[in-house]
């Protein structure tokens, strides 16, 4: 491909090979099966609708809801099917900032060629924004408030500026779309303003139901369950129940699908057909056991 401007050419040549592209999928209801039958995963309708419907307005989503419930890999796949190009994810952390995210400058490129289109380093959100394809900004409370600000200017504007470089750059096709996750319950966070609370469509993940999470862990472990006996699989999902209401440490539906591929492959390294009790028990302290505090609880609900 022949590019006009220097920037453009960066960013496909620095992450080209990184984005694959497939098909776009953008009806909800396509949108759902391709989940399940490509991505394992068992997303609730709402999540697809709300998303789907906030992105047809050009609006950003926040996913928000407790650990291990799918937010970022949800988010990353929708996006992906969305604009049919693998989205970039962006994992924030108290120092993020534009020069993390938009660009900077090769120090000792500019120190021969001055701040130009030959120092500057192309970051992925400008990427996203130029390549048209999907963002998931992960864990937006632990970023700063002054990052936040920055986000909601492009947000709303649906364009980049580069100073440095007197350039403008602006969403081109209907891909770009950003997913927000954040976990309000995680500990050292900051607030989100109401600014960024009133540019976003918030949607809440729950815990799934015992019966959806029991179709999760089929459609995770493939056929691993053949290890595991009904009666150890809702052990497993009761005692994940309990420890969401009483545990320092509540498990999400990922622990719950590690605890059992775990048991699955104990029972499996010691040459068993089938999991007992004490693969259950080995498996359930090695992936539940996170918070010493919740160490007389485990003991009691696996006795
Ligand atoms: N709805 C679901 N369908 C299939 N798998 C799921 C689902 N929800 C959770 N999982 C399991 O959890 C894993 C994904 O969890 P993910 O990291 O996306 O959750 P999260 O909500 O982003 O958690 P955290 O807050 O810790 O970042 C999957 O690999 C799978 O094992
Ligand atoms: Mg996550």
């Amino acid at each position: 491909m022949e590019f006009e401007d220097p920037v453009v050419k960066k960013v496909y040549d620095i992450y080209g090979s990184v984005v694959n592209t497939r098909k776009p999928v953008r009806d909800p209801k396509k949108i759902l099966e391709v989940l399940r039958r490509e991505y394992k995963l068992i997303v609730k309708p709402y999540i697809v609708y709300i998303t789907i419907s906030a992105f047809m307005n050009n609006r950003p989503v926040l996913f928000e809801g407790p650990p291990g419930t799918g937010k970022t890999e949800i988010g990353e796949a929708i996006l992906t099917l969305w604009s049919g190009k693998s989205a970039f994810v962006l994992p924030c952390s108290e120092n993020y900032d534009e020069y993390r995210v938009i660009g900077d400058f090769h120090p000792a490129i500019a120190m021969v060629k001055g701040f130009n289109e030959e120092s500057f380093i192309p970051r992925p959100l400008l990427a996203a924004l130029i390549m048209d394809t999907g963002v998931l900004i992960d864990e937006i409370r632990r970023s700063s408030e002054e990052f936040q600000n920055m986000l909601l200017d492009i947000i709303d504007k649906r364009r980049i500026v580069v100073p440095e470089l007197k350039k403008v750059y602006k969403q081109s096709g209907t891909g770009f779309q950003i997913i927000f996750t954040s976990n309000p319950l995680d500990i050292a966070q900051n607030e989100l303003s109401d600014a960024f609370l009133r540019r976003v469509i918030r949607i809440e993940f729950r815990y799934p139901s015992m019966e959806e999470e029991y179709n999760i862990i089929k459609l995770r472990l493939g056929t691993l369950i053949n290890k595991l006996s009904s009666e150890i699989i809702s052990k497993a999902l009761k005692i994940v129940r309990e420890l969401r209401q009483k545990g320092m440490y509540k498990p999400g539906t990922a622990d719950l699908v590690s605890w059992l591929t775990l048991t699955a492959l104990l029972a499996d390294a010691k040459g068993k057909d089938r999991a007992e009790y004490i693969e259950l028990c080995e498996a359930g302290y090695a992936t539940l056991l996170k918070n010493p505090e919740d160490e007389e609880i485990i003991d009691e609900l696996l006795k």
